[in-house]
């Protein structure tokens, strides 16, 4: 363990990531952690910062491809309870990062409280939400926070409030180490009614989407408000396939992997979209997918 001696109840050596991420694809981490709390977190991210070895943080792996030869470093993964509580006051929503954005969505609606329940579907977390801001066209989460508490590189716990945080297009300025944890301030509504909008939303994204697929979210940015979905359509791409890495025929930008597929066939598919739509359409298009 050399270097992060002392945390051996917590790290694990070359764990495969791919069982962590939704296209089940990659390779594995140098050092693997689920600290079990916030102090453990932290005592953890001081020490990889004096000893040099690099931090990243794994959500639930819904927007993320692992390279086949795996990553170097330490990986964080914040699955235990103590990063995952939701409590509700009033018109808040106080929760952990590592909770699960659905589960917050639907506590939202049970408590009548509206905005996220457009959101249903959004796999992930409450962390990796916020720090690629994920919406759909009926909103995002990032018009919802008040304030969020992350740890910084350097190991610091600092609150960012309303007035220091931007949101844009699947941006944020959250782009610290970790998301701690938020609080998100909602509006009155009638759970009745907040339900019936969630249904409906739920539907239309199972009418448009694949689900049930190995595969993450949509691969890349909408570019200037068009869908890149439809973009990759145009450019008559659905159906395209490198090795077990195929177009969705359901929605063109997500990406199907089928069994025997790895990254690199992801990858290689990648590059092949981006350059037809450029060529086809003279549109660049920009990575949604986080890639380590
Ligand atoms: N379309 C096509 N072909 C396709 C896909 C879409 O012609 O293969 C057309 C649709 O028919 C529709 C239009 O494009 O007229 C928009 O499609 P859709 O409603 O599916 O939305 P989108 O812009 O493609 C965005 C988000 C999704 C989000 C949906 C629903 C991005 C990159 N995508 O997709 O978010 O779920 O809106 O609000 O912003 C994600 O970010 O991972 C994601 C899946």
């Amino acid at each position: 363990m050399g270097s992060l001696t002392g945390f051996e109840k917590i790290v694990r050596q070359a764990e495969p990531l791919a069982m962590h991420t939704w296209f089940q694809l990659g390779g594995p981490a140098e050092h693997f952690a689920e600290p079990r709390n916030a102090d453990e977190l932290i005592a953890l991210v001081k020490r990889c910062r004096s000893e040099g070895i690099s931090v990243r943080v794994l959500g639930r792996g819904s927007n993320l491809l692992v390279r086949d030869e795996g990553v170097p470093g330490l990986v964080v993964r914040l699955s235990e309870p103590a990063f995952s509580e939701i409590r509700v006051a009033g018109n808040t929503i106080l929760a952990g990062g590592g909770a699960r954005l659905g589960r917050v969505v639907t506590t939202a609606v049970r408590e009548g409280l509206a905005g996220l329940e457009v959101l249903v579907a959004i796999p992930g977390t409450l962390g990796g939400a916020l720090h690629g801001n994920a919406g759909t066209h009926g909103g995002d989460i990032g018009q919802w926070t008040a304030q969020a508490t992350v740890v910084t590189h350097s190991g610091d716990v600092v609150t960012r409030h309303r007035e220091e945080m931007v949101f844009s297009y699947r941006q944020s300025s959250l782009d610290e180490l970790v998301i701690l944890s938020a609080k998100l301030e909602l509006e009155d509504d009638d759970p009745h009614e907040l339900g019936k909008r969630l249904q409906k939303q739920w539907i239309i994204r199972k009418a448009s989407q694949p689900m049930g697929h190995q595969c993450a979210g949509c691969v890349f940015k909408n570019p200037r408000g068009v869908s890149a979905g439809e973009l990759i359509e145009s450019a008559g791409l659905k159906g395209t396939r490198i090795g077990g890495a195929v177009v969705s025929d359901r929605h063109a930008n997500f990406i199907i992997a089928e069994p025997e597929c790895t990254s690199n066939d992801v990858l290689r598919l990648i590059d092949l979209i981006r350059a037809q739509v450029h060529d086809r359409l003279g549109v660049e298009l920009e990575l949604e997918l986080e890639i380590w």
